[in-house]
């Protein structure tokens, strides 16, 4: 089992290993008291893994209480967080009880938010149940629900107390699952890690998952750990984001996070005028069953990702590929996505 320990506002271990679903109540107890856990999951990961995760909180004297919501993004929002938050107080949670977020991205990001303000704060531990939340979201803290102009528009920073990352939960994912994770993983290699890249370049690439989600997290923790708040350095973390949330949005969700920021990777290459990273990128993409293009034009695209979170006043932070490896952050106004957009998918369409 790995361990990898972040300090930031709050100092906690990720840890990263197999059978951490089955132990899940015996890590706990090693940082908390015996107290109530409002386990919160969703309809697909409810009836695999929630009653091995409660039988171990029971084995190590918590009590709980189980909510499960209809899984998918378009759960993602104020109305079932509301849900969320009722069934803490009727579980008559306190602030010495916990939350333990049991599933995919949405059910972090969403419980975790749950968490950051029910009662002005409790604690919570992760268990990411998807290779996207094992590398990405599941670690550093950034909680909240969609709104109707935007993804993510409301939230707050709330490190988890914990994180466990089942490799065996992992392992057993669909391609599907898996592809939508690997697009985070190809993130991080083009961020700063060329051999990592290379993996995800090799038909090998499933077979080194406790390995990829390792590397993956010590990036994201040095990032965090610089940037706890996301005003500097952790913003590298958004390469292929903003062109990529623009079409999720313009493909009103259906498209999944992980492949719009494959497609956004491709574009950002493109539009940074690197034909050959973005070659390298739509060869990771292919690999790992990944798209790079979408018949979004590209006017529809830039009115989309008007409503980025990323977008400061008149000018939205891009982060743009130098080589495999190495990125920049460049301040760009808001008018000029729609050109970069254009020079992006132009660039991608050629070389698929
Ligand atoms: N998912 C990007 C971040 O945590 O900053």
């Amino acid at each position: 089992m790995y361990t990898v320990h972040l300090q930031a506002s709050k100092a906690y271990d990720i840890l990263i290993g197999p059978g951490l679903v089955k132990e899940a109540g015996s890590h706990i107890s090693r940082i908390f008291n015996p107290c109530k856990a409002a386990v919160i999951t969703d309809s697909n990961v409810y009836p695999l893994y929630a009653d091995c995760v409660c039988r171990s909180l029971e084995e190590n004297g918590f009590a709980y209480d189980t909510y499960a919501f209809p899984a998918g993004e378009q759960s993602k929002n104020l109305s079932t967080l509301s849900d969320i938050l009722e069934f803490m107080a009727e579980s008559q949670l306190t602030r010495s009880d916990i939350v333990v977020a049991l599933g995919g991205g949405v059910t972090g990001d969403m419980a975790g938010f749950a968490a950051a303000v029910y009662a002005r704060g409790i604690p919570f531990v992760q268990i990411p149940t998807t290779l996207l939340a094992a590398v990405d979201s599941s670690v550093g803290g950034k909680t909240a629900v969609d709104l109707k102009a935007g993804k993510n528009l409301a939230g707050a920073f709330h490190q988890p107390s914990l994180v466990l990352t089942d490799t065996d939960v992992i392992a057993a994912l669909s391609d599907q699952l898996l592809s939508e994770g690997a697009a985070e993983v190809i993130k991080y290699g083009v961020l700063q890690d060329k051999e990592l890249f290379s993996w995800m370049c090799s038909d090998a690439w499933k077979e080194k998952l406790p390995e990829i989600i390792l590397r993956s997290v010590e990036i994201k923790r040095m990032m965090v750990m610089e940037d706890e708040f996301d005003t500097g350095l952790r913003k590298m973390l958004n390469l292929g984001h903003t062109f990529g949330h623009a079409i999720e949005k313009c493909a009103d969700f259906s498209l999944s996070h992980g492949f719009g920021v494959a497609i956004g990777m491709a574009i950002a290459a493109g539009a940074a005028g690197k034909m050959d990273v973005c070659k390298e990128i739509i060869r990771a993409n292919i690999n790992c069953g990944l798209p790079s293009s979408t018949a979004f034009s590209p006017d529809i695209l830039a009115n989309a990702a008007l409503t980025d979170k990323k977008r400061s006043g008149a000018t939205v932070d891009l982060i743009l590929p130098e080589e495999i490896g190495r990125c920049n952050i460049v301040k760009t106004p808001v008018e000029q996505l729609v050109t970069l957009f254009e020079k992006g998918l132009n660039t991608v369409k050629e070389l698929i």
